[in-house]
């Protein structure tokens, strides 16, 4: 690995995964002690700390690393952490796990995978947390009713992996330190990570292309953990970046990737998540557009910005892009945002998600200037009955 890359946060990449006779070996011990079957939220943490995608975690957190994130938005050395990233169960599956012994974790068809070091069981408040995190406690936030759903013990303590969770997108499924290796043999020292978990548009890739005239490369990186009811489905969105990559972009500036996390809908919270999480993976950079990681009304167009002012550069550690809300304007005959064009709204393509999927759900093609036709066709295709997925934009 190069040290031109960016640090991983808190200066070391974790990794909690073993392999050979060490993995068979503790999958061996695993199969007599306790087991929990995770949800595929959890399963989801679960990978990314096994790869050291949220270095400087090396397991679930315990109470005083929660109540620090939590209210403070810190670890305990004081780097940034903006997100809870716990292991719940249930009080009845809870009393068979003891503080100081192993607890088998599972896949939701019970394969067992790696080993919890229970250092500690506790209880939390559900409301303070939403409260705190997703700035409301109303069930009706995709984040908060997920959150709501746990159960009401939290299991704090490192965790070794023995076997990744079966997963899609194998070939795209790079850990953070193979995404730095690549960074390394393609010579790129500064990299803009973009994080997505909808279909590419052209306000995306204005945004991704403005960053690329300033860094070595881009890492699109689209998260394919769980995400809402309503959302398109990563296999189709990965249709999507490809033909968009394709097309119209230079393959030796770009590195698509996939991020195994669960989407919170937290809002400004997950962006400063996002953006660690993607230093890690050895972004110097990370793009923040409008309402990034945000669900209907419950942020403030450009809240997930401001909340890195909450933060000394030392915190971060990268270099966050705030970009504006961009759109194609007919006047310009180009992308722009309101800090580049001097139009009216009227000559500004903008189309809201619900628009769009009404209009991809009639089979009628969004406008070019909003989403390429490459891509349109991608997202009328997978509507079609036959490959029958519903979504939003
Ligand atoms: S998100 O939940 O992953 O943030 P999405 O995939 O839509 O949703 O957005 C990816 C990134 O692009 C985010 O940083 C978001 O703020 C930004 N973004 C999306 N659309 C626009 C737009 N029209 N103008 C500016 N930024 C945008």
């Amino acid at each position: 690995m190069t040290d031109d890359l960016v640090s991983p946060h808190g200066g070391s990449l974790i990794n909690r995964e073993v392999s050979g006779d060490e993995a068979k070996k503790l999958e061996q011990q695993a199969g007599s002690l306790p087991a929990l079957r995770l949800s595929s939220r959890a399963l989801s943490d679960l990978e990314l700390i096994g790869i050291g995608g949220l270095s400087p975690l090396e397991g679930f957190m315990t109470s005083d690393v929660y109540k620090g994130v939590v209210e403070n938005m810190r670890l305990s050395a004081g780097l940034a952490w903006s997100l809870p990233v716990t292991l719940s169960a249930t009080t009845k599956e809870a009393q068979a796990f003891g503080e100081g012994d192993g607890v088998a974790l599972a896949d939701e068809a019970g394969a067992l995978l790696a080993v919890l070091d229970l250092r500690e069981k506790f209880s939390y408040d559900k409301k303070a947390e939403a409260e705190q995190v997703y700035k409301t406690a109303d069930d009706a936030h995709p984040g908060v009713a997920a959150m709501y759903a746990q159960g009401d013990v939290l299991l704090g303590g490192p965790v070794t992996i023995f076997k990744r969770p079966p997963a899609d997108f194998q070939e795209h499924r790079l850990t953070p330190a193979e995404t730095r290796a690549a960074f390394a043999e393609r010579g790129w020292r500064t990299v803009v990570g973009f994080q997505t978990r909808n279909p590419v548009h052209r306000a995306h890739e204005y945004l991704q292309k403005c960053a690329m005239e300033m860094v070595d490369g881009l890492l699109l990186h689209p998260l394919v953990g769980e995400t809402k009811a309503g959302d398109i489905p990563a296999d189709v969105r990965m249709r999507c970046y490809e033909v968009l990559l394709e097309g119209y972009y230079p393959s030796d500036r770009v590195l698509l990737s996939v991020l195994p996390a669960a989407m919170r809908y937290a809002g400004p919270r997950e962006a400063i998540f996002h953006a660690m999480v993607r230093k890690n993976y050895g972004c110097s950079h990370f793009i923040v557009g409008r309402d990034h990681a945000g669900v209907g009304d419950y942020y403030g167009t450009y809240d997930a910005q401001q909340i890195f002012l909450e933060f000394t550069q030392d915190e971060l550690g990268m270099t966050p892009l705030f970009f504006e809300h961009s759109f194609f304007c007919r006047q310009c005959d180009g992308m722009a945002s309101a800090k580049t064009c001097p139009h009216d709204a009227d000559q500004r393509v903008f189309l809201s998600g619900t628009k769009v999927r009404d209009m991809l759900a009639a089979g009628e093609a969004p406008p070019p200037e909003f989403s390429r036709p490459e891509v349109t066709r991608v997202l009328i295709e997978s509507m079609a009955p036959a490959g029958g997925s519903g979504g939003g934009v």
